[in-house]
């Protein structure tokens, strides 16, 4: 057991992290009419401090047209300046900056996005709800040019990495999936035709990338849906990545859409959820609070520390010549040596980091450090309208969460911990 690899450097293409962990990308929610704040930054400096090697700002459009929520970032030049200090801020720290970079395609709404939402193929949304369109051949062609000029902008603002967001059910992956794309043109039907997409942003974005530019992927392993794509299928998938010497893969799997919390682990507090909905989604905040309903819409995932394991390691006996990054229920020091000693040489770590940005600090103190996060998925719930905080930072701030509220996290919490112990069995 190799017990210090944890801390020592690692190379990702041209950038060198001082460690192994990365925060994943979590969506904040915390910019303003899509403009970063300090908010913003100041999150990302707290677990900068807490040591990990880079952080990721979550969930940044390649445009407007790709935005799901007004606390969301995408590339616009009036960014810069807060995007500059925030990457400065991060490197006094010590760790690197990174920055996903998607589309949400159809998972969003005119009002937010300023046009009819777009996908693959036409169709209904019901998540948000929605009519969305297919997107015009000359329309993709601009698209995939944006994703380059993201990378250009990127680098203008100090980032180190930029992590492409090609899984979860949004515009890159409602191309890759059959349930999405119905085309018939040369973007849609045959897998060939169904990657070309990805294919082209990828070529596109390790062009603007040149050699000072760190490139990720974030890839779904499989969709865990009707459909959806299924573990033979993300094989070829990451294959597919791989060709383009991209610097790291991020396996994930589930999509926002269908299984959202097979990419998350766990339940989702649908009260909370509901709570914390604007008076102006009554009809949504109604059926959450129909036992039952919710339930459906979102089944649980039992939680399970580490997840992804079973299958990122299938995924590691297939793809040899790019580096993989495992994500899905860190909740420990112990969690982390069996990344590594798993054979896996980065991993990347949300919900910990939510409750203790100083994660990393207690791991290198000790090894055997839990951060105690119980999964309730508060910090997922609350994100959705306010921003991403963990209850017990939320109360401890002084904030009140009512009792009915306190009551769901807690039940939600015995039930992960429950289905940790049976998982150990
Ligand atoms: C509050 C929250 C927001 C998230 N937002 C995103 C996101 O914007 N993009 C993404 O790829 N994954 C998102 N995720 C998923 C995480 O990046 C990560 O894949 C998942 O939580 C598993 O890691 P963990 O068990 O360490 O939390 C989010 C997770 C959380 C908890």
């Amino acid at each position: 057991m190799e017990s210090n690899k944890l801390f020592t450097p690692y190379q990702l293409g041209p950038i060198t992290l001082r460690n192994r962990f990365i925060r994943s990308a979590a969506f904040e929610n915390m910019a303003r009419d899509n403009m970063p704040t300090k908010e913003l930054m100041d999150y990302h400096v707290s677990v900068a401090r807490g040591g990990v090697g880079m952080t990721t700002v979550a969930y940044c459009a390649v445009d407007i047209t790709g935005v799901s929520f007004n606390g969301q970032i995408y590339v616009r030049e009036e960014s810069l300046p807060a995007l500059r200090e925030l990457t400065a801020a991060i490197h006094a720290e010590g760790a690197k900056a990174s920055i996903q970079l998607g589309h949400c395609g159809n998972m969003t709404h005119r009002a937010t996005c300023h046009c009819m939402p777009v996908s693959a193929s036409n169709g209904f949304n019901l998540y948000s709800p929605t009519f969305h369109r297919r997107l015009k051949v000359k329309e993709i062609k601009q698209l995939v040019k944006n994703f380059g000029k993201a990378v250009d902008f990127c680098r203008e603002a100090g980032f180190d990495c930029v992590e492409i967001h090609a899984g979860h059910s949004y515009l890159i992956s409602q191309f890759i999936g059959k349930r999405t794309n119905r085309r018939h043109d040369e973007y849609g039907g045959s897998f060939e035709n169904r990657v070309r997409f990805l294919n082209e942003i990828l070529d596109e974005v390790m062009l603007h990338a040149k050699d000072d530019m760190a490139v990720v992927v974030k890839t779904n392993m499989w969709d865990d849906c009707w459909r959806g794509v299924s573990i033979e299928e993300g094989i070829k998938v990451a294959k597919e990545i791989a060709k383009h010497k991209v610097h790291g893969i991020v396996l994930s799997g589930g999509t926002v859409s269908a299984s959202p919390m097979t990419i998350l682990g766990g339940a989702m507090p649908h009260k909370t959820l509901a709570y914390y909905m604007p008076k102006s989604f009554w009809w949504l905040k109604a059926a959450l609070n129909i036992p039952g309903a919710a339930a459906m819409v979102m089944p649980t995932s039992p939680f399970k520390e580490l997840y992804f394991m079973e299958k990122a390691k299938i995924f590691q006996k297939e793809i040899k010549d790019v580096p993989l990054i495992y994500v899905g229920g860190v909740q420990s020091g112990a969690n982390c040596q069996r990344i590594m000693d798993e054979g896996f040489e980065l991993f990347q770590i949300a919900h910990v980091l939510i409750k203790d940005p100083d994660f990393v600090k207690h791991v290198q103190e000790n090894p055997n450090y839990h951060a105690g996060c119980c999964r309730s998925n508060y910090c997922v719930a609350r994100m959705y309208t306010l921003d991403m905080k963990c209850h017990e930072c939320v109360m401890r701030d002084g904030e009140k969460i009512p009792e009915r509220i306190q009551k769901e996290i807690k039940k939600l919490e015995a039930k992960a911990r429950k289905s940790v112990e049976e998982s150990k069995k």
